[in-house]
């Protein structure tokens, strides 16, 4: 049986590292030959990305990377599909993984039923019902295609049954990224606060001013679209970190490329890292992201995948996007997050009843650290069922 899986861009990373492990296990302890091959996009291209990513999680290098890049979306989607149909045409997989909801996973997905080639996705059923956001789109097409589909929460498998999808297809598994997290826990434990700051600040951030040892901070990330892209969102954002997050706490930012660069657009940049209250980091590696996260009083994103991290690990969460596809983590339903959007009232009122939150870990059902292997197991169950 061959296997072939695809990354693109930096969420795909914590997901395919516990999946190619778990393929290793299963070779050796049944004596079985599973061959996988890896395909990198190139979606995401920085050292800091992605490549940073393959070596801190021991992920083996790609077999083959398609060196896509940036582009609008019709680029880089078009220009994934004509190079992944090559790949698939010379390789001959029996199966092709995907995961998440990037541009990859969507493109990937239509070349390999195209082929008429069988397709896994990992982490199906997400919905948010925003078709503005991107990675609908994405979920909403690779979902459809897909021959299996293995969900991480009983509201996504809920999701696709709604949506007609036959229940043979539908396996909830758990959420892979919690493998990794599980599996690297120590390690982010053990790492210093000060050291991650010392190596990753953006050069002329907190500029001759001494590195706190031990402080409150509150962490933020912010790359959405639907928050950078927009003047008249980012700009207020941005005024309350500094006017009034920064006041009480120190904040840690770790800057996407997309949200500097569009700061950098507006002018504004130059005068932003000048604020001594206000650290920005490149961006960081996995296991500075969650030591970032374990140590913050308080987290404010637009990011799925920390919403999840913050859920497991207790961080109080303020989720700045009017909807999620990942409601398990909320607050509601015994998860560390709560939905502020964009909108600075509602942001402040839920920031300031958030910062006297204490860290309440959550685990949802099966985030248990062996999703990986009951997908391989599921796997080459189906691929013995579903021959064409
Ligand atoms: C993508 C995913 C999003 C995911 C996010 C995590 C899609 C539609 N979106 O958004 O789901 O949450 O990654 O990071 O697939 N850039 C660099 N270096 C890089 C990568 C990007 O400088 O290594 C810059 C480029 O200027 C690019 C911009 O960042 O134009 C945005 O990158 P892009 O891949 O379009 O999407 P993301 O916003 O990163």
């Amino acid at each position: 049986m061959k296997i072939l899986s695809v990354v693109g861009a930096r969420p795909n990373f914590m997901k395919i590292a516990p999946l190619i492990k778990a393929i290793v296990k299963y070779n050796r302890e049944n004596r079985a030959s599973i061959q996988h091959i890896l395909v990198h996009t190139g979606q995401h291209y920085d050292v800091r990305m992605s490549e940073a990513f393959f070596q801190s999680l021991n992920i083996p290098d790609p077999d083959i990377n398609l060196e896509i890049g940036s582009g609008s979306h019709a680029e880089q989607i078009g220009y994934t599909m004509i190079a992944f149909e090559k790949v698939l045409l010379e390789q001959q997989p029996d199966w092709v993984v995907v995961v998440g909801d990037v541009n990859a996973t969507l493109s990937c997905s239509v070349v390999t039923k195209k082929l008429n080639i069988k397709l896994c996705h990992i982490e199906a059923g997400l919905r948010s019902g925003d078709m503005s956001m991107p990675e609908e789109i994405n979920r909403l097409v690779t979902d459809r295609l897909s021959d299996l589909l293995f969900t991480p929460d009983a509201v996504s498998s809920e999701n696709l049954r709604k949506e007609g999808v036959p229940e043979e297809k539908i396996h909830f598994v758990g959420n892979i990224m919690i493998d990794t997290l599980e599996v690297n826990k120590e390690k982010c434990e053990k790492l210093k606060l000060e050291t991650i700051i010392k190596e990753n600040l953006v050069a002329g951030s907190l500029d001759g001013k001494k590195i706190p040892s031990d402080f409150s901070y509150a962490l933020i990330t912010l790359h959405r679209p639907s928050n950078v892209d927009r003047e008249e969102v980012i700009i207020p954002l941005i005024n309350f970190f500094l006017n009034e997050v920064a006041k009480e706490n120190s904040l840690i930012w770790p800057i996407h490329p997309r949200t500097r660069n569009r700061l950098i657009k507006l002018g504004v940049w130059d005068n932003i890292i000048k604020n001594p209250s206000l650290i920005f980091l490149e961006p960081v590696g996995y296991h500075e992201m969650i030591r970032l996260n374990m140590g913050a009083k308080i987290m404010l994103t637009d990011s799925g995948g920390l919403q999840e991290e913050c859920c497991i690990l207790g961080t109080p969460c303020l989720t700045l996007r009017w909807n999620t596809e990942r409601p398990v983590t909320l607050r509601e339903y015994g998860g560390a997050s709560v939905l502020v959007g964009n909108n600075i009232d509602k942001i402040r009122k839920e920031y300031l009843q958030t910062l006297t939150f204490k860290r309440i870990p959550y685990r949802p059902d099966l985030w248990d650290g062996h999703t990986a292997e009951r997908i391989v197991e599921r796997l080459i169950e189906t691929d013995k069922i579903l021959k064409y």
